[in-house]
Formats: C-alpha cells, structure tokens, sequence
C-alpha cells in the first residue's frame, strides 16, 4: 500500500496509507485531512483540494489539463509553480512516500 505525507502549513506532518487508483484528495478526505476542503467533490470546479507538490516523484505525474490549470488561477493561496488541484492527481504506487504540502487556507 502505498503511503502520503501530507504536511500542514504549520509543518505538522500526517503520514497515510493511501490507495492506489483514486485522486490524493480522494485519499485525503479517506483519511480525514484538514486542509483539503474539496467542495465540488472532485469534479475541477472549486480548486479548494488546492495543494503543492515539490517532491521528486513530481515528475511522475501526468501534466495538468487546461481545466485544471485555469481552475488553479481562483485558488484562496497564491498559486506556485508546485501547485496542483489534488483532485486531479491520480495515487499510484510509483507515487509512494509523496509528500503533499497542504495551503494555510482553501476558501
Ligand atoms: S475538489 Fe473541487 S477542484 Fe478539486
């Protein structure tokens, strides 16, 4: 099983046991992780499961579609070049042990 490290803005570290095969957000809500508000349930239409990925494993992840990309433009915390929408970012186990940075505010 795969695992997430989900870090709050203050640092507080949430290690995971994720499942493959659903979105981080989807593993985030599993898991009860604040930070991750995700309010359209998923469908690229809020940007509050708005998170930034700086890990290396990074570079395994499919690029964003144009949907998302736009969508990232009305997140509540300035978009980096880490940013992702969580809802969009498919947990694989190639993605084991990816850390997950989780924004101070989603609305
Ligand atoms: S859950 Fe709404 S955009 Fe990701």
């Amino acid at each position: 099983m795969p695992k997430i490290v989900f870090i709050d803005a203050d640092g507080t570290e949430h290690p995971v046991d994720a499942k493959a095969g659903v979105s981080i957000m989807e593993n985030a809500i599993a898991n009860n992780i604040d930070g991750i508000e995700a309010e359209c349930g998923g469908s690229c239409m809020c940007a509050t499961c708005h998170c930034f990925i700086e890990d290396e494993l990074a570079a395994r992840i499919p690029a964003m579609e144009s949907d998302e990309d736009e969508m990232l433009g009305f997140a509540a915390e300035e978009r980096r070049p880490s940013s992702r929408l969580s809802c969009q970012v498919k947990m694989t186990d190639e993605l084991d042990g990816i850390v997950v940075h989780l924004p101070a505010e989603q609305t």
